[in-house]
């Protein structure tokens, strides 16, 4: 192994080539940039009132967890209250009423499936700026795409469960969906038209998914975590606690809202829908229902190739940790720090008497630094930017600079904090930090404690490591270790008999929206005020409530007010007369093949002698106030031999109708016939349906 102090003497006179950062990780860096600027600085805005443990916009993946258990937890309670059928469901719920335990435990439910989808919206947001959805953290970016759908559908499907006038339109968009699908030989949508027809067993299958879904979650989230270390799944409990409490305060002041009972023939005139999981609503009611699907999955699709569109193609090579075996001696630090999983411990390639050697997984090394801080004897390193070689240029640097009187106060930067050395503002940094000298490292815990001993042993005043606090941060929370190694509570550790006895190290968290502090902090180190110093934010237990209370009104007007979103339905408002039929054409005789059109085929397309059995088209005839108009249906079926179905909507002025309906099942078939007088309302469908068993019927 090198002795670091010899190498100071050996490189300080030659000349050292500065490192070539890795090309950026996402295309259009700098406009991401800017608005991961804006985040960064609101982040520190807030925190001067609210420290960012407390405040769940910085912690939004957890708090989404948090407010996804309460969602969970509230909804199993509610089996206490709520009837899963058909029949019962409404009036289950509207007898819960709004001040009552059961009305109390519904609004929670309601409440914090919102607050999850907003938890979830910001998390995305913030991720997505961060530019954490690059090269390996596909699979999270991807994963968490599916999870968001998974939400979404869970809520969809609990608005089917109310059975008012909302989960009318939603259990007829969904059917609508599916019958654009080439799945179901009968379409669904046509037994939505009348109450009697609406299949109750489809009802419960809904529940059941709404119910058992919520386990997918957990297991998307155990694929969405999986290359995250220390993933912070729950934030602490007194946030989730000051959460819970939110909702409870919310629903017991603003009752969950209900609709009139869902009634197949009404087109009510507007409704109360929660926009953060019926908002495809809005646009099924005035789109077509293959449209919905282009805009659901092409949404999706969209959301899931972010990586890729928005990510750049980089060789590991260029940018991932790499491991020198011969350098190695299985201490399994950098396995412990790495804040991505991204190392193992794997058989010796070398035949050295260590048990094993550390290995980089290509597949989930960000290339964050972190691991060439944790390891003794630099036998991990960044590719472009080498420990051994770029610690002997900053030494080179700083003995230079000593020669021409420069004082002797070393500052290590984050390059992090400024998305990377090609972003890095040296100039700016210069004079954010005179006095010192200031030089770029890409993260901050890529200073090592043995580097630290051997420049403070060499003469140098101080160190000044000034460290990513954003809550974003790039290399997450390796970003402590630094700190930690320093204090000796976590390896390598610092040893101050190495460094001639000093103590002069200082790690001081950059706060974007108060960049003048970190000035303050340099220079009272420089003082000797603090030899290890992280600006204090005593924020007085007064104003943090108030801040608190500020932010909880905040979540809850953004929460309940989309959850409360009256709409007009766009269903026009006058009557229509709706024939929804189900007939079986006449059995027609196997018919005897054209034998000249059989000739005119391919050979390998000839063969039969006789077309298959099949069902003649069934004729419908309907006759408003002596205007008669005709359709013509064909039999279901490849071969044609099913029943002929349809639903015939024909728009009526408000007032009496005389209509006659008239069905006719083959050539030689004699017509089946209703006549009645209908009293055309607004807003209403009048049905008749036809069944080969029952016949017609006024519903
Ligand atoms: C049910 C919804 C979701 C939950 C509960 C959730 C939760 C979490 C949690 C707890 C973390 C770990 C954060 C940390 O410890 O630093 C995380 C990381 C991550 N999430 Fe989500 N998430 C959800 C949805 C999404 C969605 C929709 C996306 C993007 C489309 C997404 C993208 C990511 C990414 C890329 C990471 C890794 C961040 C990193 O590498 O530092 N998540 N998520
Ligand atoms: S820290 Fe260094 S020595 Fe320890 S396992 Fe990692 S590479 Fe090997
Ligand atoms: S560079 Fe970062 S992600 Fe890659 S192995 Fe090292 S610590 Fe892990």
């Amino acid at each position: 192994m090198i002795d670091a102090t010899e190498r100071v003497t050996a490189t300080a006179s030659a000349p050292m080539a500065t490192p070539r950062p890795p090309e950026p990780a996402v295309r259009f860096e700098s406009g991401f940039v800017r608005v991961e600027r804006i985040l960064a600085w609101l982040d520190g805005f807030m925190a001067r009132w609210l420290p960012h443990e407390a405040n769940p916009l910085a912690h939004a993946g957890a708090a989404a967890n948090v407010a996804l258990s309460i969602a969970i937890v509230s909804g199993v309670a509610l089996l206490g209250w709520y009837f899963p059928s058909l029949q019962f469901a409404y009036s289950s719920v509207s007898s819960m009423g709004a001040h009552t335990v059961g009305g109390w435990v519904r609004a929670v439910h309601r409440y914090s499936s919102d607050l999850a989808m907003l938890f979830v919206l910001v998390h995305v947001a913030r991720i997505f700026f961060a530019r954490k959805f690059s090269g390996t953290r596909w699979l999270p970016w991807v994963s968490g795409v599916g999870l968001i759908g998974l939400v979404w559908f869970i809520g969809w499907t609990g608005y089917w469960l109310l059975w008012d006038q909302p989960a009318q339109q939603v259990a007829v968009t969904s059917m609508r969906m599916l019958d654009a699908l080439p799945i179901f030989g009968e379409p669904l949508g046509r037994l939505y038209v009348a109450d009697r027809m609406v299949p109750s067993l489809l009802f419960f299958v809904v529940f059941f998914l709404h119910m058992l879904l919520p386990l997918g979650i957990a297991v998307g989230l155990a694929v969405h975590l999986m290359r995250v270390s220390r993933a912070d799944l729950f934030p602490h409990w007194k946030m989730a606690a000051a959460l819970f409490a939110g909702l409870a305060l919310a629903a017991l002041l603003v009752p969950a809202p209900l609709d009139e009972r869902a009634q197949m023939a009404l087109k009510a005139p507007a409704f109360t829908v929660d926009a953060w999981y019926l908002t495809p609503l809005a646009l099924a009611l005035r789109f077509q229902h293959a449209g919905l699907w282009v805009a659901l999955f092409g949404t999706m699709a969209l959301a899931a190739a972010v990586p890729w569109l928005f990510g750049r193609r980089r060789a590991p090579a260029a940018y991932q940790a790499v491991v020198e075996p011969a350098r190695c001696h299985a201490c399994t630090q950098c396995v412990q720090d790495c804040p991505f999983d991204a190392i193992t411990m794997v058989a010796r390639t070398d035949g050295k008497r260590f048990p094993a050697q550390a290995f980089v997984d290509p597949a989930k090394c960000v290339g964050c630094g972190v691991c060439a801080g944790s390891c003794d004897s630099e036998g991990i390193s960044l590719p472009w930017f080498d420990t051994r070689k770029e610690e002997a240029r900053i030494e080179t640097e700083i003995a230079a600079a000593r020669t021409i009187g420069d004082p002797a106060w070393v500052a290590f930067v984050a390059g992090d904090i400024d998305s990377g050395l090609a972003l890095f503002a040296a100039t700016r940094w210069r004079e954010r930090l005179p006095h010192f000298q200031v030089h770029f490292v890409p993260t901050a815990s890529w200073a090592r404690p043995k580097f630290v001993e051997l420049l403070l042993k060499n003469g140098v005043k101080g160190v000044l490591i000034v460290r990513d606090a954003r809550v974003e941060a790039a290399a997450r929370d390796g970003n402590r270790w630094v700190q930690d190694r320093l204090t000796g509570d976590r390896k390598p550790v610092y040893r101050p008999d190495r460094a001639a006895g000093s103590l002069s190290w200082c790690v001081v968290d950059f706060d974007p929206a108060r960049p003048a502090e970190l000035a303050g902090a340099a220079a009272a180190f420089r003082a000797g005020h603090s030899t290890e110093f992280l600006i204090p934010r005593r924020r007085h237990p007064f104003v943090v409530a108030l801040a608190g209370g500020v932010l909880a009104l905040a979540l809850a007007v953004a929460t309940l007010a989309p959850s409360h979103l009256p709409v007009a339905n766009p269903a026009p408002a006058e009557p229509e007369f709706v024939f929804s039929f189900r007939a079986l054409g006449d059995r027609l005789e196997n018919g005897i093949v054209d034998a000249a059109l059989e000739a005119a085929k391919p050979i390998h397309m000839r063969g039969r002698s006789t077309e298959k059995p099949h069902r003649a088209a069934v004729t419908v005839r309907l006759t408003i106030n002596g205007v008669t108009q005709e359709r013509s249906c064909r039999a279901k079926g490849i071969s044609h031999d099913g029943p002929a179905l349809d639903e015939w909507r024909q728009p009526l002025m408000p007032g009496p109708h005389a209509i006659t309906l008239e069905i006719v099942t083959g050539p030689q078939a004699t017509p089946v016939r209703w006549s009645g007088t209908v009293h055309a309302e607004p807003r209403r469908l009048h049905v008749v349906t036809f069944d080969p068993d029952t016949g017609f019927r006024v519903e």
